[in-house]
């Protein structure tokens, strides 16, 4: 109730001051003025997305624009995580998952895509043309071809097929758990490379705010590299990858999809923003039930959230140290480090 009076009191200086920032219950926070728009995503790859998605929210674009726009940057990059260029399943197929929300709760998502290069816009495809929220596999990419989305060859990009060799060598099956120490330089369950040529995998996810103040948001990933054929993680599952509501505000997740989804990840988080939690706070709640779930185990794993209140308060938290996040609004474009559970 404390924290709720200060949230309150807080949003109402922030309607004077534009641009604020400070404490609320122990959390930093952030804000950016209602209905003045606002992009934030997930990892450092969010930088050039959010270029993309703040053309669309600067020239008075929607955010659902934005975020579908932001993120098929990443998806043409030759990223190792999302995307046609990621690393394949172990049997040698790249098989994408992606999801999309509005303001009115639309939705739609993909899963076990293959050969369609854009995921995301085939996630609209569906919540737009469609009495669906969900396809998969075949029938996704039925879909896709369909609405004219050209079927891409199934060829593996250079630096994938060099990783994809270096694991067949043990064809060793893991879950996709990380290894903090090997990965402390880019934080753990960052795109990096491990010692023995595996790559960890991750996720855009973006969430947008436009000069209506409506919300959207947005999840594209090829999920764990040389994961099972068919395994499907958060990302293209609502209320798990990505949540939006219009009301209160949006959240999205990165990292290990089988936890996220355990505990109904961002629309868990959302939840708790209703209840008056400030972005921070809230994710760092999931956060701390996914570690309790965990038990000792939560040290080998990495899950981050980041979230948007109908504010334009952001904020983010995640299991290990290194996870980082980027924000773009009139004044700022930058990344910004999350807090986490553990710490090196
Ligand atoms: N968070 C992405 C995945 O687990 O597939």
């Amino acid at each position: 109730m404390i924290e709720r009076r200060k949230f309150i009191k807080v949003s109402a200086l922030t309607g004077l001051a534009g641009l604020v920032s400070g404490k609320v219950a122990g959390t930093d926070f952030y804000f950016s003025k209602k209905g003045q728009p606002i992009v934030i995503s997930t990892w450092d790859a969010g930088i050039a997305a959010n270029k993309a998605a703040w053309q669309v929210l600067s020239t008075n674009g929607s955010a659902l624009d934005a975020v579908e726009k932001g993120v098929m940057v990443t998806e043409s990059s030759q990223n190792c995580c999302v995307g046609l260029g990621a690393n394949p399943d172990r049997d040698g197929y790249v098989t994408l998952d992606a999801s999309i929300m509005d303001e009115n709760f639309n939705c739609g998502s993909v899963a076990f895509l293959e050969g369609i290069k854009h995921p995301i816009s085939v996630a609209r495809r569906v919540m737009e043309k469609t009495p669906h929220v969900m396809l998969v596999g075949a029938g996704a990419q039925q879909f896709a071809i369909a609405e004219g989305f050209p079927l891409e060859a199934q060829k593996l990009s250079e630096q994938a097929q060099e990783n994809y060799d270096n694991w067949l060598k043990k064809s060793e099956y893991k879950s996709p758990a990380i290894n903090v120490e090997k990965t402390k330089e880019h934080g753990p369950f960052a795109p990096a490379k491990l010692d023995n040529g595996e790559w960890n995998h991750d996720t855009i996810g973006m969430i947008a705010m436009d000069f209506n103040g409506n919300l959207s948001g947005s999840c594209t990933t090829s999920g764990a590299g040389f994961k099972m054929r068919g395994r499907v993680g958060d990302s293209p599952i609502i209320g798990a990858g990505l949540y939006v509501d219009n009301e209160v505000g949006a959240c999205v997740a990165t990292g290990q999809g089988e936890d996220v989804i355990r505990v109904a990840g961002s629309h868990s988080v959302v939840e708790m923003m209703r209840q008056g939690l400030s972005p921070e706070a809230a994710c760092k709640k999931i956060i701390q039930r996914i570690i309790k779930i965990k038990k000792e185990k939560a040290k080998d794993i990495q899950v981050a959230f980041i979230a948007l209140n109908k504010n334009g308060q952001h904020g983010s938290f995640a299991i290990h140290p290194g996870f980082e996040y980027a924000l773009r609004n009139t004044n700022n474009e930058k990344l910004v480090k999350s807090k986490s559970w553990f710490n090196i």
